[in-house]
């Protein structure tokens, strides 16, 4: 099922458009999304199909991740489940002063990657975003070509375009103006312990809470429009988050963070508004009025580190951003500035 906010006249609601058909998958996810116990029994009365169709419902909500309990003579729950993405409740919850930028919200249950959707659709208007969020990701990217591994019901996959009226000149620097406007909106949302990590990692307590895709639309003139993509593990249930640690990252999520409402809608309005809010303030002054939250949040700052960038791997010890957002890297050379790359911490050396 597809659940679409187009903006209309001013003033009108945005009217939903629903498709009837919905994988069932899907339904047995949306009666679990109230993070209740459901008997198989009572879901497959609730949904007019047999057990037997509930139970293979449930194991693919599994296979995909979902952090399902099953508990004998209570059945199953989604323990700390978010209310379901829908595009209307996101658009409400979008603050009064962005809403008038947003020119298309869209929830989608499954599909390959919303920032591969997103590159593949035309530029919206200057000033103007559309915003996309699946439930699930069946080629889910990560940066450098690495999967992004979400749980449904337990992560927030959401892309938004944007295009710019001019190409701004520190382009190259708009994944941590991003870093910081979604720093913002979370602390806003209670989470605690925030922090970044050259260039586009977010984490709560050292460890990491989401990513940021940023993804430039391959036109040779024009406008340039960006497709801006986070992710954010919102409860990662245990296995999933055995398979990140198995990549070499040590995963967090919101719920642990302290997040007070896990209401995911209401978080992806919050972190749109932010990082809208932001684009624009990029547009007029670049990456100067974000400069000093990102160094407050910098958690690499003072740690020895290793880089590996186009430039090749270096080690030393980690000094922060320039003014174009470049890493600074204090190395036995001397000072190495990177513009892209990978960022890992060394182990202290005791003497
Ligand atoms: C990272 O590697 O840290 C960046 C992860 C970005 C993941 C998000 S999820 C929504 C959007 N769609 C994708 O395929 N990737 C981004």
């Amino acid at each position: 099922m597809t659940t679409r906010t187009r903006r209309g006249t001013p003033g009108a609601r945005p009217r939903p458009v629903t498709r009837a058909v919905q994988p069932l998958t899907r339904r047995v996810f949306a009666q679990l999304a109230d993070g209740e116990f459901h008997s198989g029994e009572a879901l497959a009365r609730a949904l007019g199909v047999s057990r037997s169709a509930v139970w293979k419902a449930v194991g693919s909500l599994k296979a995909l991740g979902a952090p399902l309990e099953a508990v004998r003579n209570r059945g199953y729950r989604l323990p700390g489940a978010t209310a379901a993405l829908a595009a209307d409740r996101i658009r409400d919850a979008l603050p009064r002063a962005v809403r008038s930028h947003v020119s298309h919200v869209e929830v989608e249950w499954t599909l390959d990657s919303t920032n591969s959707r997103l590159l593949a659709r035309p530029n919206p208007p200057a000033g103007t975003s559309e915003i996309l969020v699946a439930e699930v990701q069946t080629s889910g990217r990560g940066r450098r070509g690495r999967q992004w591994l979400a749980p449904p019901g337990g992560s927030i996959c959401l892309s938004f375009s944007w295009t710019f009226r001019e190409v701004p000149q520190e382009l190259g620097a708009l994944g941590l103006v991003i870093g910081v406007c979604a720093l913002r909106a979370l602390a806003g949302l209670g989470v605690a312990q925030l922090g970044l990590k050259w260039p586009n990692d977010l984490l709560a307590g050292g460890r990491k809470l989401g990513g940021v895709l940023i993804e430039l639309r391959a036109e040779s003139a024009g406008p340039a429009c960006v497709v801006i993509g986070i992710g954010l593990n919102v409860a990662l249930g245990a296995e999933v988050r055995g398979a990140i640690a198995a990549t070499g990252i040590a995963a967090t999520d919101l719920i642990c963070a302290g997040l007070r409402s896990p209401d995911r809608n209401a978080i992806i309005a919050a972190v749109v508004g932010e990082c809208l809010a932001g684009l624009q303030g990029f547009e007029r002054e670049g990456l100067k009025p974000f400069i000093e939250h990102w160094r407050a949040a910098d958690a690499l700052a003072g740690k020895p580190v290793a880089v590996s960038g186009a430039q090749g791997t270096a080690q030393g010890i980690a000094r922060g951003i320039d003014l174009h957002g470049a890493l600074l890297l204090e190395t036995r050379e001397g000072v190495r500035r990177f513009i892209s790359g990978d960022v890992s911490v060394r182990p202290e050396v005791t003497r």
